[in-house]
């Protein structure tokens, strides 16, 4: 097959983790004989440097072009200018919306061989597989928003649409049929008229097209609890845009370290946007010291759901597995044990794809 890929290496640990994710491709191309073309485009914070925004029109034009797009990081402390006209992150708002990605995948796995890195107890976090459905395009990241001209008072509006509600409800059905057929929707019907919208048009699209799909309902507060008291529970979890922000950080918490969750974004249409969870972490940026299986695994998701590649995504993580069972770690899962760079990770990933 012939693909092509966009690169978004960004700042921070981006350029790193992207770079070994990179590697990674190159080696599911040979080992399956797949022509796949990349480009690197600027995007973020070392946009705004270069062309005083965050995402130029000619980073956008390459990704519409794109079957996948990988993205590693944007951001860093020298962009966080309060008074700046822009910033690296509403680069990555404007890609999503324009690009119509209006659905976020982010799985929560425990991976057997961390089970010690989890702050929470063994009994409690093995076999946590739970798969997040954020809706990314609408909600109070893009209802209107004012401040007053006096600057003492500031809204922003949480809203949704019935349409924007049945299409991420149905996405993660779907999923939830090829998984464990369970369905959580977090919404805050209590509180929030909008939430009261998203509790009837979920409960009405689970009655009427998914009869055979498990559906409950719980509130945003109670699932901030049970994701830490009982996170076996859950399968397929379906929540608005801020919901989905917070919840999905906390989740990403309980598999022991951030620097091993993937996410990916997908509209109606082709490309989707894959990328870690983590940040780019300018702390320990250029230092070899970031953990890239969570961009290697995004990239495994870009195979699967942009490109249909099943067999190879899943060759990727089985690469994954094979390097975490040799022992082999980064710094931010090992324990205060001995520890390998970004590179010789992602190498030794690439490698185990090779044979
Ligand atoms: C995320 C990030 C973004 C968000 C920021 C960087 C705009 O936190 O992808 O979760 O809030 O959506
Ligand atoms: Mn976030």
């Amino acid at each position: 097959m012939n693909a092509s890929f966009v690169l978004l290496p960004g700042d921070g640990i981006g350029p790193e983790v992207t770079e070994a994710a990179y590697r990674v491709l190159v080696a599911v191309g040979r080992r399956f004989g797949h022509e796949f073309h990349f480009d690197s485009r600027p995007m973020g914070g070392v946009a705004i440097d270069e062309y005083g925004d965050p995402l130029p029109q000619s980073t956008l034009d390459a990704c519409r072009e794109a079957d996948a797009i990988i993205l590693g990081a944007v951001g860093g402390p020298q962009w966080d200018d309060p008074n700046a006209k822009t910033r690296p992150e509403a680069g990555l708002l404007t890609l999503r919306k324009e690009l119509g990605l209006f659905a976020n995948l982010r799985p929560i796995t425990a991976h057997a061989q961390l089970i010690e890195a989890s702050p929470l107890r063994r009994d409690l976090i093995e076999g946590v597989d739970i798969l997040f459905f954020r809706e990314l395009t609408g909600g109070i990241y893009f209802g209107d928003s004012s401040l007053s001209d006096d600057g003492r008072v500031a809204t922003s509006v949480m809203r949704y649409s019935v349409g924007e509600i049945e299409r991420i409800v149905r996405m993660a059905a779907q999923a939830a049929r090829n998984r464990r057929n369970k369905l959580t929707s977090v919404d805050k019907a209590n509180v929030l008229e909008v939430s009261r919208l998203w509790r009837r048009v979920a409960s009405r699209v689970m009655t009427e097209e998914f009869p055979d799909v498990d559906y409950e309902v719980v509130l945003v507060d109670a699932m901030a609890m049970h994701l830490i008291s009982r996170p076996r529970d859950f399968d397929v979890v379906v929540t608005g845009n801020l919901f989905g922000d917070i919840l999905t950080d906390e989740g990403s918490m309980l598999p022991g370290s951030l620097g091993m969750l993937p996410s990916a974004s997908l509209g109606e249409t082709q490309p989707g946007l894959y990328e870690p969870i983590h940040g780019s972490a300018p702390d320990i940026a250029g230092e070899d010291l970031a953990n890239p299986l969570a961009t290697i695994l995004a990239a495994a998701m870009a195979l699967r759901h942009s490109l249909g590649l099943e067999t190879e995504a899943a060759a990727v993580e089985a690469a994954v597995d094979v390097v975490l069972d040799s022992g082999m770690r980064t710094k931010d899962i090992a324990g205060g044990g001995k520890f390998f760079g970004t590179e010789a990770m992602g190498d030794a990933v690439a490698t185990a794809v090779s044979t």
